[in-house]
């Protein structure tokens, strides 16, 4: 599959089931190198990131089987300290390897990653946090090498709460000599499945979910069955999209409270939600009115559902204001968004978008996985014809897509 065409479609209708975490499940199986037994992962999203993932835990040197959902992951007495460039190349969240590896193994040679084209996207923190542990860190072309007898335990401080640099550092922190402690550190949903994961193997984090999170060294990890929390990034892209369309659907196997944000500032715009235990119901159609968005580390706004969001204030009535403070290159979608008739002026970091009576559809790019997702759902409500193309982004972090939104109604194949 290489596009999606998209047409102008009713109101949406009907369920759609909200598949297991990408961000959560990636950091995951990195850490599945630090355990000495066997891990069985449930609700594995079958995407093309949990794909490079598995292949480069494999080139690592663990086994991996697949089994419906599920994921087994056994160590072997041959774990190697490199990891390929081929796969760290295709997406970033490679990188999360590196703590795994250097606490494991005490060295790691990996390229410096890839992935998502929106922003420079350093790994600054990540090195920090290691050098404070006690590692010597080493820069060549176009890779990074990191080496430590065994790393001990020590504070560190994150100028921004990246998640990347909290759930790397959280990670090699579980096998160092010592008390790690963590400050500033990311709060997201995904960081606290991790530590869940972590200490089900026998590590000792604690604070996972506040900005401050403490990691007592252990000897060993063992083997742990887990399952993965749902995607909220995924829940909220249909939330919107039930929305943008007047429709009304139910969002099922979610976690309430990784939505608050995105609840929040729906119920600004006028949609009618009735929250269940694990469900979600979505009304669109009273009309969605302007609101002004600041994408913030969790618990802000999350800036993974900044360009669905534009694409709803995009048809809604009156101006909104969207600020991206999380990436400086985040609004690729915009040119695309634009092709389609949407009234989108951009200033530095900040978006004003005037809302139109219609968008039409038109051949659009998806530059990234985000915006691709938003280009999917502005041409549910464009006039004619969307085709989106290089979904193959899209294809990288939502689970049937196309299949989810036919099945409440859209035109999309
Ligand atoms: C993760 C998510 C991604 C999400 C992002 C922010 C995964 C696999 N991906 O990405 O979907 O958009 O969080 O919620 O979980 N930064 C530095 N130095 C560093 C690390 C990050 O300056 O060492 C900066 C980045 O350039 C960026 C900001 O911090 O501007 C946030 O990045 P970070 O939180 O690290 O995002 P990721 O972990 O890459």
């Amino acid at each position: 599959m290489d596009r999606l065409i998209v047409e102008k479609s009713p109101p949406l209708n009907g369920i759609i089931n909200i598949s297991g975490s990408k961000n959560a499940v990636l950091p995951i199986m990195a850490a599945s190198i630090l355990s000495s037994g066997e891990v069985k992962l449930e609700e594995i999203p079958r995407l093309e990131d949990v794909l490079v993932m598995e292949q480069t835990i494999n080139a690592i040197g663990l086994e991996v089987e697949e089994e419906g959902n599920n994921l087994y992951i056994k160590s072997t007495n041959n774990i190697k300290c490199e990891a390929p460039y081929e796969l760290v190349r295709r997406m970033r969240a490679s990188f999360l390897v590196m703590g795994p590896i250097l606490s494991r193994k005490g060295r790691v040679k990996i390229a410096l990653p890839g992935g998502c084209n929106i922003g420079t996207r350093p790994v600054d923190l990540h090195l920090k946090g290691f050098s404070a542990l006690g590692a010597d860190i080493e820069m060549g072309h176009g890779f990074v090498e990191a080496s430590a007898f065994r790393l001990s335990g020590s504070k560190v401080y994150l100028d921004f709460p990246s998640v990347g640099a909290t759930e790397n550092i959280m990670m090699a922190a579980t096998l160092a000599k010592g008390i790690t402690i963590i400050e500033n550190a990311a709060e997201e949903p995904e960081i606290v499945d991790l530590a869940n994961f972590l200490n089900e193997m026998g590590a000792r984090v604690i604070g996972a979910g506040t900005d401050c999170i403490r990691i007592e060294g252990v000897e060993e990890l063992k083997g742990t069955s887990h399952t993965v929390i749902p995607d909220r990034i995924e829940a909220g892209t249909y939330m919107i999209a039930a929305a943008m369309t007047g429709g009304r659907v139910t969002i099922r196997n979610v976690e309430i409270e990784h939505l608050r944000p995105i609840i929040a500032k729906l119920t600004e715009a006028g949609v009618i939600i009735t929250i269940n235990e694990n469900e979600i119901v979505i009304d669109g159609s009273n009309g969605i009115r302007h609101v002004d968005v600041k994408t913030l580390p969790y618990p802000g706004f999350p800036t993974d559902l900044q360009p669905q969001m534009m694409s709803m204030l995009s048809v809604a009535e009156g101006t909104s204001i969207i600020i991206e403070t999380v990436f400086e290159n985040r609004f690729q979608h915009v040119p695309e968004l634009k092709r389609m008739g949407a009234d989108i002026k951009i200033e530095g970091r900040s978006a004003v978008v005037q809302g139109v009576d219609s968008l039409t559809g038109a051949e659009v790019r998806a530059t990234d996985l985000r915006a691709g997702a938003s280009l999917v759902l502005a041409g549910l409500v464009a006039e004619g014809r969307t085709e989106v193309i290089e979904v193959q982004h899209i294809q990288r972090g939502y689970v049937d897509m196309k299949g989810k939104l036919e099945r409440v109604g859209a035109k999309i194949r």
